[in-house]
């Protein structure tokens, strides 16, 4: 019976929000003029987006691959920066990303293993739910996708673990899109991405559902370690972006609301701030 509901709900929810989706969020006045985003190209990418994440399988969600387009075409072209996705499996976002980053001439810097996950660290407390390689996509996969579905063309593939491939990171980043489920691997992203980002730039993230999961854009420890600066915060923390989602939470708590779910994606730029500095009785620590 929850089942059956879990299905009614999922397919009266999308064709009641997906128009909504892509009208709403497509139809910003802040799209820069350069891209010519008339109605009728907006609605067509939003549709295309949509099915994309259908025809090839998908960790993450279509309207957060449209948050993310959003961001990207209200960018002014003067603008410089790749856009960067860490964590790709049979490539459903990078093909989405792809076609945007084509209407605005950006390329995007795809990093994955293309091995699954790594071995989880038995301090990583997101690696009780993983094993090593789930969510393998072969890199001839993920090409073939790509080419079929998005815009090869603009990709430059980086292949390996993170922490082998992100250290030589070397160009300015718009947008870097963050789908790698482990604490380990969040980590070590946001620390090399973090230097290469551009003042506006923004670091979208999947998991944002997890309240610890999250807490590292709030942590005054981290931040402080790494960059020597408070934490940005993070837009959606816990709950993920208000993107026609039903959601009270707490995640752990979702079997007993089976219509429910978090919605998707998190968001963070280097200009904002998630930093608590009300202490009355000392002197200021802000930076
Ligand atoms: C949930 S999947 C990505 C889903 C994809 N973005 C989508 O929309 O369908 C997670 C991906 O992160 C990659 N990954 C996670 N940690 C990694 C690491 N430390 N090094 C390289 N790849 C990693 C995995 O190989 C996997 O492809």
């Amino acid at each position: 019976m929850v089942r059956l509901k879990r299905l009614l709900y999922f397919f009266t929810h999308f064709a009641l929000s997906v128009p909504f989706a892509i009208t709403f969020l497509l139809d910003s006045p802040r799209i820069h003029p350069t891209y010519k985003m008339t109605l009728w190209r907006k609605i067509t990418l939003g549709f295309i987006m949509f099915l994309n994440n259908i025809r090839i399988p998908s960790g993450s969600s279509f309207a957060g691959h449209l948050a993310m387009t959003l961001k990207i075409l209200e960018t002014p072209p003067d603008v410089k920066g790749d856009i960067l996705e860490c964590g790709t499996w049979k490539g459903a976002s990078a093909a989405n990303l792809s076609l945007v980053c084509k209407i605005v001439g950006r390329r995007l810097l795809v990093f994955d293993s293309f091995e699954g996950l790594p071995e989880g660290n038995p301090r990583d407390r997101e690696a009780r739910w993983y094993k090593k390689g789930d969510y393998k996509g072969a890199f001839d996969e993920v090409t073939t996708n790509i080419r079929k579905y998005g815009a090869l063309d603009v990709c430059e593939f980086h292949k390996g673990w993170f922490h082998e491939t992100l250290p030589s990171l070397n160009t300015p980043i718009l947008l870097a899109w963050l789908d790698v489920d482990l604490e380990a691997s969040l980590d070590i992203c946001v620390k090399h991405i973090w230097p290469h980002l551009t003042d506006g730039g923004y670091i979208f993230t999947d998991e944002c559902g997890g309240t610890d999961y999250v807490a590292l854009f709030y942590s005054e420890k981290w931040w402080q370690r790494h960059f020597g600066r408070t934490p940005p915060g993070l837009i959606g923390a816990g709950t993920g972006l208000c993107l026609g989602n039903y959601y009270v939470g707490p995640w752990s708590d979702r079997a007993d609301y089976p219509l429910q779910h978090a919605g998707t994606a998190g968001y963070t730029r280097k200009s904002m701030s998630g930093h608590w500095d009300y202490y009355p009785d000392e002197q200021s620590t802000k930076q």
